[in-house]
């Protein structure tokens, strides 16, 4: 977030270089990058995987996949696909990570001129984690990492990992993730990526929060009456149940994406921009959220598995009627979570996180509700509408953009009250928006980690969803699926909500949910 930085020239080594978010994130978002020129000039991208191809055939494979681009050139194409290497390795294996991988290593460094910096990103299934960061220590590719120091950074080659989530399945899990990357690398070396936090809004929102005086005075307790967060998909599982059935929508959007969104918006003021600084407000806020007892979890949680409905007109089976789903299965594709954090700013406000798939509309919006007016002078003077409470709205998508909803006056005799918006779209400053993983893998040449997480804010929001993990573990759920797909969710999450509600839906939409009718 401070001042652009200045990518350090590379070598990028992917493992899992045959695999899907190769394929459709991390080569196109290189080749954004050259397009756009960001790139340094002394860079060389190595795939790696079992997989056998020579260099020419990771091209050709790989060309495809950058023709997406809008802008796609061939002239940009010939120029990035000079930098494109592959390397077939089974990266667990140690003998063939010192045989294959050291060497090819060393001969790209040198063809590239690219130093001994190097960015190894971790694009393969968790499992693979432990042995693939154990091998790169253990064949001495991690010079200077250990020696990584902020004073004179150009003097001292690197080595980072990017590790895309999950970061673990539960706590231990992850502590245990944590342990095995420290033994390696820095934690500063370590770039745990979060695609969510890249999206430009939720930036946005640390400069609207930070750059604006205006806002910060009201943003606690004494004004805010409490805070819903809502990451709705209208997708079901695609093709993904299988990897859902071990994930789940607590462990896929809660534990991950949502807190850190929580934490932005609810940070005291970083001493600055830093990555260092953003870091220490994140990990301190985090901390702070109540780590409910297990037996409290169904006053604080509702879980939800869509049932058969319709979403946008077309039909969608049951989670359950999905091939790779179990016929009994209890995995939650749907989570809605009372938050409160124990610190001076926020005593007594609760926070509400939801998420779900199969839901009505696409939708990811922050929707901030403001205390009453103290002394309501203008009470009953509303004609028809009620009056609503001032309410800020986030919208991180689709269509970014924040509006401010605030009661005013229809001109002429008397005193006729309305509700009104206040409306502004990022649009409207123009500007190209570039993609999540181009954006932080430019972070991670930079060695800019403002929007990657640390192993504590990590472990903090586990210890936070693991009583409700553990309890719905426990008690396994009988009225599943308890919505229908194209629902806003089950009821129970109104329930949950309704001391503060309903849930902000979109204007004109039904704000109750259905029950499921089975
Ligand atoms: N796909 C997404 O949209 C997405 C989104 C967020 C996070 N992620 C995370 O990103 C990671 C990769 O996901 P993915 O969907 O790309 O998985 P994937 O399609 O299954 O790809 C896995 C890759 O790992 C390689 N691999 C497996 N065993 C290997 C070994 N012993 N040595 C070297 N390479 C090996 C595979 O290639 P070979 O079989 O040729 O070895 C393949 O290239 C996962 O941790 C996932 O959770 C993915």
């Amino acid at each position: 977030m401070s001042a652009p930085l200045k990518p350090d020239r590379c070598l990028i080594v992917i493992f899992g270089a045959s695999g899907d978010l190769t394929k459709r994130k991390l080569v196109p978002a290189l080749y954004d990058l050259c397009r756009n020129r960001h790139l340094p000039k002394r860079c060389g991208v190595l795939g790696v995987s079992r997989t056998a191809m020579t260099d020419d055939e990771f091209r050709q494979r790989t060309k495809p996949w950058c023709e997406k681009d809008p802008a796609f050139s061939e002239d940009t194409w010939q120029h990035f696909a000079q930098r494109l290497h592959y390397q077939p390795a089974d990266a667990t294996d140690l003998t063939s990570f010192k045989q294959q991988l050291v060497p090819r290593l060393g001969a790209l460094c040198k063809e590239h001129q690219t130093g001994d910096n190097v960015l190894y990103y971790l694009s393969v299934a968790p499992g693979l984690y432990d042995p693939i960061v154990m091998n790169i220590g253990a064949s001495g590719l991690v010079t200077e990492g250990k020696r990584w120091c902020s004073i004179n950074r150009d003097a001292l080659p690197w080595q980072r990992v990017v590790v895309e989530k999950p970061f673990g399945h539960d706590l231990d899990s992850a502590e245990h993730l944590n342990r095995v990357l420290g033994r390696v690398f820095d934690e500063e070396s370590v770039y745990n990526i979060d695609h969510y936090l890249g999206k430009e809004t939720v930036q946005n929102l640390l400069v609207f929060r930070f750059a604006n005086a205006i806002f910060e005075p009201l943003w606690n307790r004494n004004y805010i009456d409490h805070v819903q967060i809502t990451a709705a998909e209208t997708v079901g599982v695609e093709d993904r149940g299988a990897f859902y059935e071990k994930a789940g929508a607590m462990r896929d959007m809660i534990q991950s994406h949502l807190l850190q969104v929580l934490a932005v918006l609810t940070m005291d003021t970083p001493n600055s921009s830093r990555a260092h600084d953003l870091r220490v407000e994140q990990r301190k806020l985090l901390e702070a959220i109540r780590v409910i007892d297990e037996a409290q979890a169904p006053l604080f949680a509702v879980r939800g598995q869509y049932g058969a409905g319709e979403v946008n007109g077309e039909p969608l089976a049951a989670y359950r009627d999905d091939p790779n789903t179990a016929a009994d299965s209890q995995t939650e594709t749907y989570t809605a979570m009372k938050l409160l954090i124990d610190n001076w700013r926020w005593h007594g406000v609760p926070f509400f996180l939801r998420t779900g798939k199969a839901m009505r509309r696409k939708l990811t919006q922050i929707v901030v509700t403001f205390r009453p007016a103290p002394h309501p002078i203008f009470a009953n003077m509303c004609g028809d509408e009620a009056p609503q409470p001032n309410r800020l709205v986030i919208n991180v998508q689709p269509d970014e953009g924040i509006n401010l909803r605030f009661i005013g006056k229809v001109p002429g005799q008397g005193t006729d009250l309305r509700n009104a918006v206040m409306d502004f779209d990022y649009a409207q400053f123009g500007g190209e928006v570039q993609e999540a993983y181009a954006h932080l893998l430019l972070d991670a040449m930079c060695g800019d980690r403002s929007l990657f997480k640390d192993r504590f804010e990590i472990e903090a929001a586990w210890r936070i969803v693991m009583p409700v993990l553990n309890y719905w573990n426990n008690h396994p759920a009988a009225d599943l699926p308890n919505y229908a797909a194209g629902s806003w969710g089950p009821a129970e999450a109104d329930e949950l909500i309704a001391p503060h509600g309903p849930w902000r839906n979109p204007e004109g939409e039904v704000s109750r949910s259905k029950y499921l009718q089975r």
